[in-house]
């Protein structure tokens, strides 16, 4: 995701909170990069025609096709406001049609009524999370009984080494993931890589 014109520190805050006409051409390129964790995440959702599921930091959309073409309804929030507009854009059709609702927020507010959906996902967005305890807190309470929520992340091993600045990024441990799930109160937590030498992890849980 890196560019020998653009500073370490631009992209990463653009990757933190893309904004404006860049923010965009790094949304089109995350989906590029993070395409093969966000299909892997979207096969452990198991989706179903009636399902509603949440896509939280959804930025440049990688997702969002593989969602809309799945469930029945597909929520989505992000803190950055034009990567909220883009969504709203292009998926214009779904959201007209009640299928879609892409709203501005965070993690550890989500604008979202408790227990609205059965399967929550998010996608290379815990290390800009204020609080993995806050963040995984809501996504309970937006999750019915039974819910199911996967979380794709590059550990923090991996993480440091990409010596992103830490005002920015906190890289997070797989253990700090599964352990955060687990207080929150879900069960059933495992870690699942599409190959033994992924270097990803996707957490998966219970409600
Ligand atoms: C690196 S991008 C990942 C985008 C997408 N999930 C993917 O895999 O390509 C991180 C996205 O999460 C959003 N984000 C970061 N922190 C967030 C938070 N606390 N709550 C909601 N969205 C957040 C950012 O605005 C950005 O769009």
């Amino acid at each position: 995701m890196g560019s020998m014109i653009m500073p370490p520190r631009f992209i990463a805050q653009q990757l933190s909170h893309p904004k404006g006409l860049l923010g965009r051409v790094v949304g089109y390129l995350m989906n590029k990069h993070n395409a093969k964790m966000n299909a892997f995440v979207v096969e452990q959702l198991e989706l179903t025609a009636t399902d509603r599921v949440l896509d939280i930091g959804f930025g440049g959309g990688a997702a969002l096709p593989a969602l809309l073409a799945r469930a029945g309804f597909v929520g989505g929030v992000d803190r950055s406001r034009d990567m909220v507009e883009a969504a709203r854009a292009r998926f214009a059709c779904n959201v007209a049609s009640g299928q879609a609702a892409f709203r501005e927020g965070t993690v550890e507010a989500l604008p979202f009524e408790g227990a609205a959906f059965g399967k929550v996902c998010t996608v290379n967005t815990v290390y800009f999370w204020h609080s993995l305890d806050a963040g995984f807190a809501e996504i309970h309470r937006v999750l019915a009984p039974g819910g199911r929520v996967v979380v794709g992340f590059l550990p923090k091993q991996h993480m440091d080494r990409m010596q992103m600045p830490p005002d920015i990024f906190t890289p997070r441990a797989t253990e700090d993931v599964t352990t955060a799930i687990t207080r929150a109160g879900f069960s059933r937590v495992s870690i699942e890589r599409p190959q033994p030498s992924t270097v990803w992890n996707v957490v998966v849980a219970s409600r």
